[in-house]
C-alpha cells in the first residue's frame, strides 16, 4: 500500500477515499449459455437444459471468475442463479420474447447498470427479433476509486444481407454509445459478437477503430494480427488458436492501466459429468492485471445515474493546479467549474442557482469536498458542495441534506477535474485528483 494514497482521516466525516490498492488483476467469463426454451431450440446441446443450467452454475461457483457476462440467459435463468454464488448479480430482464439474455455475476458491485435494445434486428436468418436482444452497460467498482465500464451484449446472427445490416448496425451502436458513456474510462466489451474477422461486412474492427479497444484473443492468441483466414473452433476446443464469436476487447484509461495477461477456452470445464457440453458455445476466460496511474486518480461516484456522462481526464494537463473553484447552486447544485493555472476551465451543470467562487493562493490547494445527495422528481441528484482547500478555506454551494459524504485527496494530492453525469443541474459527480 503506497504511503503517498494514506488518506488524511477529517474529523466527523465520512473520509471515502481511504488508503487505496494501486495494482490488481480480476478475471472474466464470457459464456452464451443457450437458454433458449428447449422447445424452441435444443441448441445441439444433449441432456435436460435445466439440469445443464444448474451445473453452469455450479461451475461460476467452483471457478468463481470475478465478472461473467451471459448471454441467451433465458428460460433457465433460475436454475443458473440457484446454484452460483456470485454476490452481484443483475435481475433478469424476461425469458425469450421478453428479455434480452443478458446477465452478469460479479464478486465486485457497480453503478450505473442499464440495458439498451439494438435499434435494429433481423429474422433473414435465425429469430433475432423474438426477443428484444441488445447490450448492457455498468461502471465495476473493482477497488475504492477504481472503475471500469463493463459492457455485454449479443449482437445479431445469420450471414443473410440483412443480417449483415443489422449485426453491423448492433456493433457500430456500441461504438457510438461507448464514445458517449464511457469518455476518458477504461472499458471491458465482450459477448456474443457472432461476428468474425474474415466477414468485412460486419464491423467487427469498429472496436478498436473507433473506440481504440483491443481484441484480447488477436493480442493474446493471433500474434496481434486481425485473422484473415476464417478458422473454426471445436466444442470444446482444447487449442485457443482458433477463431469464434464470441469476443473480449478492452482499453486502458489515463488513470489506470490495463492489460490482457490471459486468454483461454474454458470449454473443458464446462462439460456434463459424462462428458458431453454445457452450450453450443465455448466459454472465454480472460485475465486482466490493473495499475493505477501516479498522476491521476478519481474519487467515487455521488449521486444519481442521470443526465449525460463528462469526464475531464482527457484534458487535463501535465502539472495541473486549481487556481479557481466556482459552484453555481440554491436549492440544490446547478453546476461545478475550476479553472487551472493553464487557463484550461472545466464547467459541468447548468446556468441556474447563485455563482460563488474561491481563488486559490499559490500555494493553496483544494484538497477535499463534501457533498450531500436528495432526490428530485424521484431521482437522485447532488444537492449541496462544500470545497476545504489546504490553508482550510472553503467554498460552499447548493442546500446541505442529510446524506453526505466527504472525498479527500490523497495526502500530496489535489482536486483538478471533474467527471459523473450533469444535465442543467449535477446529478452524478466523483472528483479527479493529481498530486502537486
Ligand atoms: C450425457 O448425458 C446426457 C443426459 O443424460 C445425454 O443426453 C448424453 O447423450 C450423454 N453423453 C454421452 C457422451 O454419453
Ligand atoms: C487467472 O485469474 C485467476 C483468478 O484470479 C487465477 O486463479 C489464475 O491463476 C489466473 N491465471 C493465469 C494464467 O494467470
Amino acid at each position: 500500500m503506497s504511503s503517498l494514497l494514506l488518506n488524511l482521516a477529517v474529523a466527523s466525516l465520512v473520509a471515502s477515499f481511504t488508503a487505496a490498492a494501486s495494482n490488481g488483476d480480476f478475471n472474466i467469463l464470457s459464456f452464451n449459455v443457450a437458454g433458449l426454451p428447449s422447445i424452441l431450440n435444443d441448441n445441439d446441446v444433449p441432456g435436460d437444459k435445466a439440469t445443464n443450467a444448474g451445473t453452469i452454475g455450479t461451475l461460476f461457483t467452483k471457478y468463481d471468475y470475478d465478472v461473467i457476462h451471459v448471454q441467451e440467459d433465458f428460460a433457465y435463468h433460475a436454475d443458473i442463479y440457484a446454484t452460483d454464488d456470485h454476490a452481484y448479480r443483475t435481475a433478469t430482464s424476461g425469458t425469450a420474447g421478453v428479455g434480452s439474455g443478458l446477465n452478469t455475476l460479479s464478486n465486485f458491485d457497480w453503478v450505473d447498470f442499464t440495458r439498451v435494445k439494438w435499434a435494429t434486428c433481423s429474422d433473414a436468418s435465425g429469430d433475432d427479433c423474438l426477443t428484444p436482444k441488445g447490450f448492457t452497460f455498468m461502471r465495476v467498482l473493482l477497488s475504492e476509486g477504481v472503475y471500469v465500464d463493463f459492457y455485454n451484449l449479443h449482437a445479431d446472427a445469420g450471414t443473410e444481407a440483412d443480417d449483415e445490416t443489422a449485426r453491423a448496425a448492433n456493433l457500430q451502436q456500441v461504438a457510438d454509445y461507448i464514445d458517449t458513456w464511457s469518455i476518458g474510462n477504461s472499458v471491458v466489451l465482450y459477448g456474443d459478437t457472432n461476428s468474425r474477422y474474415t466477414r468485412a461486412l460486419d464491423g467487427i474492427t469498429v472496436f478498436e477503430t473507433q473506440n481504440s479497444l483491443t481484441d484480447a484473443w488477436v493480442e493474446l492468441e493471433n500474434g496481434g494480427v486481425n485473422p484473415t483466414v476464417l478458422t473454426l473452433c471445436d466444442n470444446p476446443s482444447l487449442i485457443n488458436t482458433c477463431e469464434t464469436v464470441d469476443k473480449v476487447f478492452y482499453r486502458g484509461s489515463k488513470q489506470l492501466s490495463l492489460t490482457g495477461t490471459y486468454f483461454n477456452y474454458e470449454s473443458s470445464k464446462f462439460l456434463q459429468s459424462n462428458g458431453s457440453i454445457l452450450s453450443d458455445h465455448n466459454p472465454i476466460t480472460v485475465n486482466f492485471t490493473w495499475t493505477t496511474s501516479d498522476s491521476l486518480l478519481q474519487s467515487e461516484l455521488y449521486g444519481g445515474p442521470h443526465g449525460t456522462w463528462f469526464n475531464d481526464i482527457e484534458s487535463i494537463p501535465s502539472s495541473p493546479k486549481t487556481s479557481v473553484i466556482t459552484f453555481r447552486g440554491a436549492s440544490r447544485l446547478d453546476s461545478v467549474a475550476l479553472t487551472l493555472t493553464s487557463g484550461t476551465t472545466f464547467t459541468h451543470g447548468g446556468t441556474g442557482g447563485t455563482s460563488t467562487s474561491l481563488t486559490l493562493e499559490s500555494s493553496e490547494y483544494w484538497t477535499s469536498a463534501q457533498l450531500c445527495q436528495g432526490q428530485y422528481n424521484s431521482e437522485t441528484r447532488n444537492f449541496y458542495i462544500l470545497a476545504t482547500t489546504s490553508t482550510g478555506r472553503t467554498l460552499v454551494s447548493g442546500t446541505a441534506t442529510s446524506d453526505c459524504t466527504t472525498f479527500t485527496a490523497p495526502t500530496g494530492w489535489q482536486i483538478v477535474g471533474y467527471m459523473g453525469q450533469d444535465g442543467d443541474e449535477i446529478d452524478q459527480l466523483a472528483f479527479i485528483y493529481a498530486p502537486y
